[in-house]
Formats: C-alpha cells, sequence, structure tokens
C-alpha cells in the first residue's frame, strides 16, 4: 500500500515550490553594519570579516548614497575610535565620533533608516561597554551614560536606538531620557537576549575593541532559555520598541519563543563570526555561499525575526535585484 499522503507532490516543480513557499527575504527588512574610522584616509579591509571594510569617516556619506542605491534601507553605525578613554566619552560628545556619524549619514541620505549601536565598549580603554569600576562593570553609573548617549544620538538625527550594553534598566534609562528631552518619537530596539558568544570574535577586530577577557558577568549565558525570556520581558514593560536577540542562529529557539511570547517586532542579528564561517568555508569550496546565505536568512526568518541585521545585506541586495 502507498502512503495517501505525498508531501513530495507540491515539491515537484519550481512553479509549485514557489506557490506553497512561506518564508520570504524583504530588503525592507534587513539592517547593515557599517564601520566608520575616524582619521584614516583609505578603507580598510577587516582580514576576519572578508568583504567587509572600515569605512573612513570622510567616505562615509558617499558609501551611505552607494548603500542606498543597491537598495540597502536601513544601517547600524559602528564607530571605530581614536580616542578612547576610561569611560567612552567620546561617545558623549556632541561632536565625537558617534554623533558625527549619524549626522552625516543622515544628511548623505535622509531616507536610509539611521540606527545606533548604544553601548561604550567602542569607545573604551579597556573596552568593556561601560563604567568599569573596581574590576566590574558598574551598571547603575553605565545607565546613567547610556541615557546621555541616546539623547546625543536622537539631536544628531538618529532614526532608532538599539542599546547593546545589557545593563539591567538599560531601556527605561533610555525611554527617561529622551522623553525628557523632546524624543518621545525615537523607539529603541532593544538588544534583550544578548548571549556571551565567541561568535563576536571578528567584530572585536572589525571596532578595534581593547577587551581582554569575557563579558560574562552582564551579557547572558547562552544555556539559559527561560531567562532570555525575562529579559525581553523586561525590554518589554520598560518600553523597547523591538526586541533583539543575539547571535541568531545558535539561537533560533530563542527567537522563536520571544517571538510567541510577545507582540513586538522582533529582530535578530546575524553577527560577525556567522558571516565568517560562511564565507570561509566558502572560499574554501566547502560551501555555496549564496545558497549558505540565503538558507541561514530564511532560517532567521522563519523562526520568527521579522528584521535581521547582517554583514550580508548588501549580498542580499544584489540576489534580490537580480532575482538570483
Ligand atoms: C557592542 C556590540 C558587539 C556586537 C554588536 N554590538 C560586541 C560585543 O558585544 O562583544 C557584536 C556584533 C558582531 O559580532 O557582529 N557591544
Amino acid at each position: 500500500m502507498f502512503p495517501i499522503n505525498r508531501l513530495s507532490r507540491l515539491r515537484r516543480t519550481h512553479q509549485l515550490r514557489a506557490l506553497v513557499n512561506e518564508t520570504f527575504i524583504d530588503l525592507n527588512s534587513i539592517i547593515y553594519p557599517v564601520f566608520v574610522e575616524e582619521e584614516i584616509d583609505e578603507q580598510v579591509a577587516i582580514a576576519a570579516l572578508p568583504g567587509q571594510f572600515r569605512i573612513p569617516e570622510s567616505h562615509l556619506a558617499e558609501h551611505v548614497q552607494q548603500l542606498y542605491e543597491e537598495g540597502i534601507r536601513a544601517i547600524m553605525l559602528f564607530g571605530v575610535s581614536k580616542h578612547k578613554d576610561e569611560i567612552g566619552s567620546d561617545s558623549l560628545k556632541e561632536n565625537g565620533l558617534l554623533a558625527r556619524m549619524i549626522r552625516c549619514a543622515k544628511s548623505a541620505q535622509p531616507e536610509m533608516i539611521v540606527i545606533s549601536d548604544n553601548c561604550f565598549c567602542e569607545y573604551t580603554t579597556h573596552g568593556h561597554c561601560g563604567v568599569f569600576n573596581h574590576q566590574r562593570l558598574d551598571n547603575d553609573l553605565t545607565i546613567i551614560n547610556l541615557a546621555q548617549q541616546a539623547v546625543i544620538c536622537a539631536q544628531a538625527g538618529v532614526d532608532i536606538v538599539a542599546p547593546s550594553a545589557m545593563m539591567d534598566g538599560q531601556v527605561k534609562a533610555i525611554r527617561g531620557a529622551l522623553d525628557e528631552s523632546g524624543f518621545q518619537h525615537i523607539p529603541i530596539m532593544a538588544y534583550s537576549a544578548k548571549f556571551s558568544s565567541s561568535f563576536y570574535g571578528p567584530f572585536r577586530e572589525a571596532a578595534g575593541s581593547a577587551l581582554k577577557g569575557d563579558r560574562k558577568t552582564y551579557q547572558m549565558n547562552y544555556a539559559n532559555r527561560r531567562e532570555a525570556l525575562r529579559e525581553a520581558a523586561a525590554d518589554e514593560e520598560e518600553g523597547a520598541d523591538f526586541l533583539m536577540i543575539k547571535p541568531a542562529g545558535t539561537a533560533l529557539d530563542i527567537i522563536s519563543d520571544i517571538q510567541s511570547h510577545s507582540n513586538l517586532p522582533i529582530a535578530a542579528y546575524q553577527v560577525s563570526g556567522e558571516y565568517a564561517a560562511i564565507k570561509f568555508a566558502a572560499m574554501a569550496g566547502a560551501l555555496d555561499e549564496k545558497a549558505a546565505i540565503v538558507e541561514t536568512i530564511t532560517a532567521i526568518r522563519r523562526a520568527g525575526a521579522l528584521i535581521i541585521i547582517t554583514y550580508f545585506a548588501r549580498e542580499l541586495a544584489k540576489l534580490i535585484k537580480t532575482g538570483a
């Protein structure tokens, strides 16, 4: 007896497969991370992220325009600072690198959504995400600074602030400060479940981070699913407008869980190590790069992320444009 149900009936031709396809990739919900370095004249290739560059600040306007023409609709800015100190004070200045990048990107292409990664690790000499006191990160002092940094970003014209320091109470502190300063309309994309992950390795080179050690006292233990739900619930209660999960590929279950527990838009960050793993495997001939890009992005969306931050954004734009 043959089975009555033959699921392969709907897979027989590409037209039938397209007819029943459930998950799509849309460039409108893709965010591209951009590394911007001050005081350099030429772009610098990031060895750990083949195909990615640190862009000189002086080329940022042109770069943003180029990305827009390629079909990128949202970028997240990371500064490579030459003015680091103990607390990352450059990022709190109206004319610091963070504020300048935002102003430059917005005036180059006002239609581009510009998102700030709100943290201090790019601007501190020790590479930690905030105020370091007696060998520990001081949560409550850090959120005061984060709130101030968010206001600086809003004044510079940012469209969305994305606090990534994983401090308790950071969303509430930022919401309060933005509202008090007349920026009630600026949304917060909270890095809600941000795991302490080896997959951030290449980013540390990309952003010129000085970190020695790890972030295990403030970023989450990747073994914990229920704790991730508490983090997401706390951020939602504190006024987050989006919930983000990071990394994406090692947390598809978390994306799915948070998506089913919340009605906020869900974002996921396909991080530097996920990108590098695919790139280097493809360079060695072990993987078909395009197929691996589409498969991983589709999987992240299928898990429940509407918005994806990925270093593959430009490749995706090209694939979508050429229909390949
Ligand atoms: C800043 C920040 C990091 C990443 C994004 N924002 C580094 C970290 O938390 O260690 C990592 C992104 C990536 O690996 O692509 N706190």
